[in-house]
């Protein structure tokens, strides 16, 4: 069976962006493959952090995976820093990546644009190595994410093949991974900024649509997100690209394709179309959010970590050995 590995940073709590771009593959892939999903905490103290929200946003994030519908039976749930071998794998990692690689990666200059250079962690420049370590350490065949991510994939393929040319010895040690992005939904723009993506971390609350909003507050935010003048609902990413990215919201959350919901929106305006799109949102985020809450009372969660992270060490442990091995660290063993 192949095999599919995907995390989300506890960072926040996750939008409707992360939930289209990443959650929501990662139900239906679980169905056919063998899935690890992870709670990437490591990547999120790239960042400063709140120690007590961070712990609260971790455990957070594991009762969404199960409320969207991730089922411990199916798919590896895990908490990354509890698998040891993704730092230290992460290690072999970044001594075979150039600095000329890592810099040019857009998230860095992005996030580290942000505020002064200098003063930004060396882990947000180090991020992507981890991230190539979490994928390969699993053997992964194929990688859900969102279109933010392309880039770091495209790095992880590039240590694959470096990494089984140099210390390979004919043999493949590494599986090279490919990107599964959705055709559809992999880069939702913010509402108020249709231009730039979503983030859970946008100072801009009324940017996001975060999973937990409740149905005042998603109705609110869809009836104030940026348009434009014409009154004109069609998808025309271009020139229209605040409709466009809520027809692109609309689609994913209904289920219905763009060319069957514009017609009916013909002459109607922009009130209505939005009314109507928050409904649809709150259709799908109520019974996940109850589920959440419930979720977040039990003890369920910390069996279904303890057995996630048992069977990843086992698992990630034997790809690091194989690499250390591979390198020559270490005895031979
Ligand atoms: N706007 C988006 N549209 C579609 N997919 C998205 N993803 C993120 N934003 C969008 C996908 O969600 C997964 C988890 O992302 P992450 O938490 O690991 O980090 P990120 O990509 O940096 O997401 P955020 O929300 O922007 O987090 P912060 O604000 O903390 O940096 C990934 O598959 C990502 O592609």
């Amino acid at each position: 069976m192949e095999t599919i590995f995907s995390g989300i940073q506890p960072s926040g709590i996750p939008t409707i962006g992360n939930y289209i771009g990443a959650m929501k593959q990662f139900i239906a892939l679980q169905e056919n493959y063998d899935c690890y999903y992870c709670i990437v905490d490591e990547h999120a103290i790239t960042v400063p952090q709140d120690r007590i929200k961070l712990r609260e946003q971790i455990r957070g994030l594991t009762a969404l995976y199960l409320a969207v519908g991730l089922d411990p039976a199916k798919s590896t749930i895990f908490i990354q820093s509890e698998v040891p071998a993704h730092t230290q794998a992460a290690w072999i990692v970044q001594c075979n990546i150039s600095l000329g690689e890592l810099e040019r990666m857009t998230q860095f200059k992005d996030k580290s644009a942000k505020s002064n250079r200098a003063g930004v962690s060396a882990g947000l420049l180090t991020y992507p190595p981890l991230m190539v370590a979490d994928i390969i350490l699993y053997q992964s065949n194929f990688v859900p994410v969102g279109e933010d991510q392309k880039q770091h994939l495209e790095l992880t393929r590039d240590f694959v093949d470096r990494f089984n040319n140099k210390y390979g010895n004919g043999n493949q040690v590494l599986t090279l991974p490919e990107v599964k992005i959705p055709k559809f939904g992999g880069r939702i723009m913010s509402l108020q900024e249709p231009t730039k993506k979503m983030s859970k971390s946008d100072d801009n609350q009324k940017g996001f649509i975060s999973m937990l909003d409740d149905p005042a507050s998603i109705r609110k935010k869809i009836k104030s997100a940026v348009t434009d003048s014409s009154g004109v609902i069609e998808f025309d990413v271009e020139n229209k690209p605040g409709i466009s990215n809520l027809l692109t919201i609309y689609s994913a959350f209904s289920g219905e394709t763009i060319e069957s919901i514009t017609p009916r929106y013909e002459g109607v305006g922009y009130g209505k179309f939005k009314e109507d799109l928050a409904e649809a949102v709150i259709a799908v985020m109520e019974p996940i959010q109850e589920r959440y809450y419930a979720l977040l009372k039990s003890d369920e969660l910390d069996e279904i970590l303890d057995a996630g992270a048992k069977h990843a060490n086992a698992v990630a442990n034997k790809t690091l050995k194989k690499m250390q091995n591979a390198v020559g660290l270490g005895r031979k063993r």
